[in-house]
């Protein structure tokens, strides 16, 4: 089976399980996520290309977020979809790794990480920031219906979620290029909440200001 083949069958795969994903996780975010992290690779140097390719496109399979009751376990789904690629056995373990350990609400770093790793988390990690991210981030909110902003802060609001989360990837970054990238987009989040409480507050009297 041609290589080229091979990544076609990924983003067929990969476009039919997305599932009821809100759009922040559809095609588009796999092809920038794929995208983002060429990009890294190109300036890092040494990796196993493949592998950054189908983790890339695979990285959102499963997520426990939007996985239906009953539903196959992605490991097993992974692994019977990419022994039917005849891909090698050390390509399919590292890319179902990649899968089961990206996500930021896992929290910890797994006890090994290899650079395709460190590269499509950092690829993953630039679309929740900058532009794209803020989109995500309301789009995400929008579908869960959490409300904009809450003054009180003890909230479940999308921009309480900038301090949990968006605000803190620049510094979890894994490589220097990665790194680099995130401080552009880090920049413009912090320049839109500037912009957003400047709005927010826009003709209050100042003892009432949040
Ligand atoms: P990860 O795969 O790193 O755990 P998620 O799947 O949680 O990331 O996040 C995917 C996208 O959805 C990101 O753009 C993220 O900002 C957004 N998102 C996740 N949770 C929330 C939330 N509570 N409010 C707004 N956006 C969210
Ligand atoms: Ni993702």
């Amino acid at each position: 089976m041609k290589r080229s083949f091979k990544i076609k069958q990924v983003e067929e795969f990969a476009g039919k399980n997305l599932g009821a994903y809100d759009s922040g996780h559809d095609w588009w975010h796999l092809e920038r996520v794929r995208n983002n992290a060429f990009q890294i690779m190109e300036a890092e140097g040494s990796c196993d290309q493949v592998i950054v390719e189908i983790a890339s496109l695979l990285h959102d399979i499963g997520d426990s977020k939007f996985m239906e009751k009953g539903s196959e376990d992605p490991a097993r789904l992974l692994h019977r979809f990419l022994t039917g690629l005849e891909l090698e056995e050390r390509i399919i373990e590292e890319v179902i790794f990649i899968n089961r350990n990206l996500s930021f609400s896992k929290g910890k770093k797994p006890e090994r990480i290899s650079v395709e790793f460190m590269i499509v988390q950092d690829a993953d990690r630039l679309d929740a920031i900058g532009a794209i991210g803020i989109a995500r981030a309301f789009n995400y909110g929008g579908f869960v219906n959490n409300p904009i902003f809450d003054p009180s802060g003890r909230d479940h609001s999308t921009i309480s979620h900038f301090y949990d989360k968006l605000l803190k990837l620049k510094d979890l970054m894994n490589t220097g290029t990665g790194r680099r990238l995130a401080d552009e987009r880090h920049r413009f989040l912090e320049l839109y909440l500037e912009q957003f409480y400047h709005e927010w507050n826009f003709g209050k009297r100042s003892e009432d200001q949040q």
